[in-house]
């Protein structure tokens, strides 16, 4: 009744979104750090593989060493050869690994736009994940260039028919959210000594959703959502 949907890898996520993601369209997941949006990432990641799609993974923060090394241990199959991880952290040896295409890469979003077409062009990815993309921004001071660059990326995504999922530490309502198709939320709270999580869909153009913010935990084996349950606090 809704089209084609693709998973995110979280099956109580995909209740909750009706089906799944819209493809084609970029979505953001935003929390504060430690809430799972990595993890969350990383099903989406990996719901492509399961589906013989090729991945294009950016991480922007996490070395990929980190990255592989904590993403393992969930279970999650990160050496798959249609899977492609990219290390565009500032720290990282030689800035970005695996392409020179990227050593060039100084945090700014068009150019990182450009970057991944030129992956695209090169390998049909129709998933790309960008984790954070907190850093592109604090790196593009004016605010009228960061929005027209934005933009400019999420159009160039649709053309390429890719879903996109980008993940934002940042907790305000900002400018990435009225641009993006979908924006998630993932929260945590500390009453009393004890962690609650809650994952909330804000928005979901074309769609509708549950609206309700429900329980998530995250496991040995990722995240897991109850789509049934509501959060009973003390
Ligand atoms: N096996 C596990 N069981 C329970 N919790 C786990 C397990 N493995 C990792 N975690 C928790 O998952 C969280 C990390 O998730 P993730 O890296 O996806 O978060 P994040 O939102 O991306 O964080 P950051 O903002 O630092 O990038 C940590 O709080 C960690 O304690
Ligand atoms: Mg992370």
């Amino acid at each position: 009744m809704y089209g084609k949907r693709i998973s995110t890898g979280i099956p109580g996520l995909d209740v909750m979104l009706r089906g799944g993601l819209i493809p084609g369209r970029t979505y953001l997941v935003k929390g504060a750090p430690g809430t799972g949006k990595t993890t969350l990432a990383m099903h989406f990641a990996m719901a492509g593989i399961a589906n013989g799609e090729n991945v294009l993974y950016v991480t922007l923060e996490e070395p990929a060493e980190n990255l592989r090394a904590d993403m393992a241990k969930m279970g999650f199959r990160i050496n798959d050869s249609r899977f492609t991880l990219i290390d565009a952290t500032p720290t990282s040896e030689r800035y970005v690994l695996v392409e020179d295409f990227f050593e060039s890469f100084a945090g700014s979003l068009e150019k990182m736009t450009n970057a991944i077409k030129e992956q695209i062009r090169e390998r049909h990815y129709t998933r790309v994940v960008l984790d954070p993309v907190t850093m592109l921004k604090l790196t593009t001071p004016d605010e009228m260039e960061y929005r027209k660059a934005f933009l400019g990326f999420i159009k160039s995504m649709m053309r390429m028919r890719a879903t996109v999922l980008m993940t934002s530490e940042l907790q305000k309502t900002d400018i990435e959210e009225y641009l993006v198709s979908g924006v998630m939320e993932l929260r945590m709270f500390d009453i009393q000594g004890t962690l609650y999580r809650g994952l909330k869909i804000l928005k979901f153009r074309g769609s509708s959703f549950d609206c309700s913010m429900r329980p998530y935990e995250i496991t040995d084996r990722g995240i897991v959502v109850y789509h049934d349950r509501v959060i009973s606090l003390p």
